[in-house]
């Protein structure tokens, strides 16, 4: 009987990869929403499917997010060689959230360097450009996250994102209002992939992906099935790491 359930888990990763466009998927058994043990594991998928595209001296860029926070725990080898960089500044995450934090983590894990981010919520396209044209540490930061080897982020649900980082109601209420059902990296997208709102910030974008290595999306959970077909159809996507109850839903969706 486990050979049938690991069998059909085989076939559910090639059905999504073919119909989500994507070069793999991975699926762990069981609902990482409802059981903090399969959270748990998803962090431990994840961070074994970075070990396998981990090469000498790489660039890894990390969003934030629980998910993301689960990987940094999981990860028990080391790449002393390796630089981790947040993939975006300031998302207005609680700090433990944060892909500062995260990348710092998973670089005292690899015994590798970090490059942080040290960019305020919130701030205008104006500010933002001024702060990239002033301060040469913050343009470093950014060419490097442009140019890395491997991305690797978490998937949300847009409204509850939007709320978690504490946007205005009004804003929310838009976000909504234009149909966005899942977001990562700071974009919200709706089903077919449009991307419909942006919060500003220095560093990736989902338009960007095609200069990244490998893009790596770690989320499961049956209620983030629409948000992970959302954004891997905002394109850029190479790797799903997700669990079986989104694995499922996602199957009733497309
Ligand atoms: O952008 C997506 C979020 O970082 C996902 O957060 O892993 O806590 O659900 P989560």
């Amino acid at each position: 009987a486990y050979i049938r359930l690991v069998r059909g888990l085989t076939d559910l990763e090639e059905e999504l990869a073919v119909k989500l466009r994507l070069e793999r998927v991975v699926i762990i058994p069981g609902d990482s929403q409802a059981d903090a043990a399969v959270q748990r594991e998803l962090g431990r998928a994840a961070a074994g499917v970075l070990s396998q595209y981990l090469g000498d001296n790489m660039t890894i860029a990390v969003s934030g997010g629980s998910t993301m926070a689960t990987l940094a725990d999981a990860v028990q080898f080391s790449a002393p060689g390796t630089t981790v960089v947040p993939a975006r500044g300031g998302l207005g995450e609680q700090v433990e959230y944060q892909a500062n934090t995260i990348a710092a983590r998973i670089a005292g894990k690899l015994g590798g360097r970090y490059r942080l981010l040290h960019i305020p919520d919130g701030l205008s396209e104006e500010a933002l450009e001024a702060i990239l044209a002033s301060d040469g540490n913050v343009r470093a930061v950014a060419d490097m996250i442009k140019r890395a080897h491997i991305l690797v982020h978490g998937i949300g649900q847009a409204a509850q994102m939007a709320a978690r980082r504490g946007l205005p109601a009004e804003t929310i209420r838009e976000i909504t209002a234009r149909g966005a059902v899942g977001e990562a990296l700071g974009q919200y997208c709706t089903i077919t992939g449009d991307v419909v709102y942006v919060t500003n910030s220095v560093g990736l974008r989902l338009a960007d992906l095609t200069g990244i290595g490998r893009v790596i999306a770690v989320a499961g959970g049956s209620s983030k099935a629409a948000a992970i077909v959302a954004v891997t159809g905002a394109g850029g996507q190479d790797i799903l790491i997700t669990d079986e109850a989104a694995a499922r839903a996602i199957q009733g969706i497309i």
